[in-house]
């Protein structure tokens, strides 16, 4: 391993928060007769990774795979290529266009492979899987025949810094792992599902992701990933709301409430103050969304527009939404927070709006959800419980 740890670092794309830092691996293969770099890092962190090269004595590179054109892996290449100037940057063609768009790579240090193509270093040969959509359509990973170790760029990734380079503690790396795949990978589940198939097919024993620690018991990650992208949800409410004057906190509170008292589990989250990746997770899970809104210039708070378009690009697999809310005068709340959230594909069950703040039939109706909710999970069969 010879890429970077950027422990210091807490958001990324200006928008993921990434509150245990993040890392881009890059793996070097010297096979005797030549030497392969995989990936290469951040721009941010070129000197650490030619510092590593330099360490290990590394005076010829012949090829560097780009799995994946996205700056956090691709960003060195160019000082790579100068600083190997025999150097060739292998990937596919989809990958290579990219490349040079965002880069600016001369077309003549390209070698281009298709899927399953294989290259000799000698002793080594290393096998080019595509597997796209994860989360880009040009990615690709790599299989090393003989160690029969998978590299498979951002899949099965996570956003951890650790000095660990294998898995040492699963409970974090589950944590951070399920954290990157409900931001990264979740809008692309249904192509998840065809490349865990297709890399199935590969006896791996060790799966080398570029961030986050390398799998040596791989099936910690499949297995977390296959419940991750199953078609049934759990029995879980995701709750997101915003209260500007204690109405829809009191609703919140009722709610919540009233579902836990009918065996569900809920998550509560406060959209003033929460982590969007947190309440990306909570996405992964839950079989029904609940969101709470007041009424802002006739509209949803802005707060709660932000998650509900968030949750929209995420795609989960919720099967169920519904509104709780309030307004003094007027407004559009629930039509626009529907016109919001087109890419769920939820059955939405009858909105809770009160005028002012909740009275008893506005209470009486949190409850009638509550049981709509539940008589649906149990349709789900993922509740058997009261
Ligand atoms: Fe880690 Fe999609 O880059």
């Amino acid at each position: 391993m010879v890429g970077a740890i950027d422990w210091d670092r807490r958001l990324f794309d200006q928008l993921i928060p990434l509150p245990d830092g993040t890392s881009y691996n890059a793996y070097l293969i010297d096979g005797g007769e030549k030497t392969a770099l995989l990936d290469t890092v951040d721009p941010t962190k070129t000197t650490v990774l030619m510092d590593n090269l330099i360490k290990l004595g590394i005076h010829r590179v012949d090829y560097i795979v780009s799995h994946h054109a996205e700056q956090d892996h691709s960003g060195a290449i160019p000082d790579m290529l100068m600083f190997y100037p025999d150097a060739k940057v292998v990937t596919n063609p989809k990958c290579k266009g990219m490349l040079i768009d965002l880069l600016h790579i001369e077309e003549d240090r390209f070698i281009t492979i298709e899927d399953n193509h294989r290259i000799s270093l000698g002793s080594k040969t290393l096998q080019f899987v595509y597997i796209p959509w994860v989360h880009w359509p040009e990615t690709m990973g790599t299989y090393l025949v003989e160690d029969k170790i998978f590299f498979p760029c951002d899949f099965f990734g996570s956003h951890l810094a650790t000095s660990s380079l294998f898995v040492d503690d699963e409970a974090v790396v589950y944590e951070a792992a399920k954290r990157y795949y409900a931001e990264i990978m979740m809008p692309f589940r249904t192509n998840i599902v065809k490349n865990l198939e297709k890399i199935n097919a590969l006896d791996i024993e060790m799966i080398a992701p570029s961030h986050g620690p390398v799998y040596n018991k791989p099936g910690f990650i499949i297995d977390a990933y296959k419940d991750w992208i199953s078609d049934q949800p759990k029995n879980e409410v995701l709750l997101p709301y915003i209260s500007m004057h204690h109405s829809v906190a009191k609703m919140v509170e009722h709610f919540v409430v009233a579902l836990t008292e009918r065996g569900i589990k809920v998550r509560q989250f406060d959209l003033a103050a929460t982590d969007i990746g947190k309440l990306a997770m909570a996405l992964v899970d839950a079989a029904t969304i609940v969101i709470g809104s007041p009424t802002v210039l006739t509209g949803p708070h802005p707060n709660v527009a932000y998650a509900c378009f968030l949750a929209n690009a995420l795609r989960p697999k919720a099967k169920f939404a519904s509104i709780i809310g309030s307004y003094a005068w007027g407004g559009r709340m629930v039509e626009q927070i529907k016109e919001l959230i087109p890419n769920l594909k939820v059955q939405l069950l009858e909105p809770v709006i009160a005028k002012g703040l909740p009275r008893d039939d506005d209470f009486a109706a949190l409850d009638r959800l509550a049981d709509e909710i539940l008589a649906k999970h149990k349709e789900l069969k993922i509740i058997t419980s009261n």
